[in-house]
């Protein structure tokens, strides 16, 4: 008796072996012949396999005829052909084991379809429906994928760490790390003593392995950085999270080109491999989330990616004749509806934007000639909108300090940064792919709260 997921015993030539099944029941329905079929799944694909359970198996009306959806079962048999359509296999039970059983008067996962709304308070149960099971499995890939293809492009996976003191983006968004009791926070002179917390100075989640990256890009040539970040922004969207993970690849001597030719393949990467290997998950987002998505990715896998100035962009959103809620104006961010424009309907394909206003950006993107503008460049696909943020990094000492005095930032807590440019500096560049928006875009998904396993955002941490 040979042990089998779903998913190898649901393949044509596995019939014929006699096997064992571990799972959970996702229907019963019981024949008038005296025999009942089940529906069994084991998370290792979409599909459940079917399990042909006589009336003559020891426990049938004792157990058989009992169980319902979530029960957890052993069933071990023989592996046939199936004469019914949509699959290859079925089992041919010949002993079939119930380890738990699952109320269905209790158990909160009807048969009927839930709203996502209604599943995101009981994220402990949701990985068992089809949708969720389906966004694990594609997650998996995708970082999968992520490390599959900087490794083969002779990246060195590097870990920053997750306390920080510095706040890379300067957005001032990081949520604070302390043991301070505080009830009773230690003053001096009217200012919180950061003197006596842990760390002996104000520590913060960090909200971006960049700077990190940098440091080990600067001695070892090509980095990336994988791991979970966080912001304490309080916006109630369908693409922020307080909590998600970014991959930040980080090169020395790429500029902004090479850097967009690396954010272009790499995305391509990520899509072509959902596609080729997440075939029954990604039929199921087409045919029940959005049926535009595999028509997308497949766009995105082929086409090249449009690339254009800040400034350009600018000009065909003014031009656009769209009455956008947000202004349109050089020197501001760009919102959501303005990206969904560029990517959905002027250019209909993923846009690398680049060069901006150097007034919106970070200190460490590097300062174009012109003096106004950074090598700044997002990556925006449609729907989801931005999916990559990065840029050539700012390698002269004294501009990098300039635009840090302009930003508020005090130097001296940078002094380790600012020692990258003193000592052997060299044009680098890098950026960052979120996780969960990149999950949002190829599943079709309409709010990244689905995207990750525990969305963490303004009002909501449990589980
Ligand atoms: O554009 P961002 O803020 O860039 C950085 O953090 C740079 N330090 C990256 C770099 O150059 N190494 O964030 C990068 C990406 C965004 O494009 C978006 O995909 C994602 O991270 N992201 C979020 N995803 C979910 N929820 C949020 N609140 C996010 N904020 C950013
Ligand atoms: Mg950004």
């Amino acid at each position: 008796m040979e042990k089998m997921t779903v998913a190898e015993a649901r393949s044509p030539d596995a019939a014929g072996r006699s096997i064992r099944l571990q799972g959970w029941i996702r229907t019963r329905r019981d024949s008038k012949g005296g025999f009942s079929f089940l529906e069994l799944n084991d998370g290792s694909s979409l599909e459940n396999i079917q399990i042909v359970a006589d009336g003559s198996l020891a426990n049938y009306e004792s157990e058989i005829r009992r169980l319902s959806a979530g029960s957890s079962v052993t069933v071990e048999g023989e592996l046939k052909q199936s004469p019914a359509k949509g699959q290859a296999t079925e089992v041919q039970a010949a002993r079939i084991t119930v380890h738990g059983w699952s109320d269905p008067e209790s158990y909160a996962l009807q048969k009927k379809r839930h709203s996502f709304e209604f599943l995101r308070t009981l994220a402990h149960l949701r990985p068992r429906t089809n949708t969720f099971g389906a966004i694990a499995r594609v997650r998996n890939q995708v970082c999968r994928s992520i490390h599959e293809f900087f490794q083969q492009e002779g990246f060195l996976y590097v870990h920053p760490p997750i306390i920080t003191a510095s706040d890379c983006e300067g957005a001032g968004e990081m949520f604070k790390v302390t043991t301070f009791n505080l009830a009773e926070v230690p003053k001096q002179a009217g200012q919180v003593d950061f003197t006596q917390d842990f760390f002996d100075r104000p520590s913060y989640l960090t909200v971006s392995g960049q700077l990190e990256a940098e440091i080990f890009a600067c001695a070892l040539g090509k980095v990336y950085t994988f791991g979970p970040t966080f912001r304490a922004e309080n916006s109630n969207t369908s693409r922020h999270l307080a909590e998600f993970w970014m991959v930040e690849p980080e090169m020395a001597f790429y500029e902004l080109t090479d850097n967009m030719d690396l954010a272009e393949s790499f995305l391509k990467r990520i899509v072509g491999d959902v596609l080729d290997r997440c075939v029954d998950d990604m039929q199921f987002f087409n045919s029940r989330i959005d049926n535009t998505v595999l028509e997308t990715l497949a766009d995105v896998a082929e086409q090249q990616f449009e690339r254009l100035p800040y400034t350009e962009a600018i000009e065909l959103l003014k031009q656009s004749g769209e009455s956008f809620e947000f202004p349109v104006e050089w020197g501001k961010d760009l919102q959501a509806e303005h990206e969904r424009y560029l990517t959905e309907k002027k250019i209909k394909r993923p846009v690398i934007l680049f060069d901006y206003p150097a007034a919106i950006k970070p200190f460490y993107m590097r300062v174009n000639d012109d003096g106004r503008t950074v090598r700044a460049m997002d990556v925006l696909v449609p729907k989801v909108g931005e999916i990559i943020g990065g840029s050539q990094r700012e390698e002269r000492l004294d501009v990098v300090s300039d635009r840090m005095q302009q930003q508020g930032l005090n130097a001296d807590d940078y002094w380790w940064y600012l020692d990258l440019r003193r000592y052997g500096t060299v044009p680098h560049s890098g950026f960052g792919l979120g996780l969960e928006r990149v999950i949002q875009f190829v599943t079709g998904m309409a709010n990244i709260r689905d995207c990750v396993p525990f969305p963490r955002t303004p009002g909501s941490a449990e589980f």
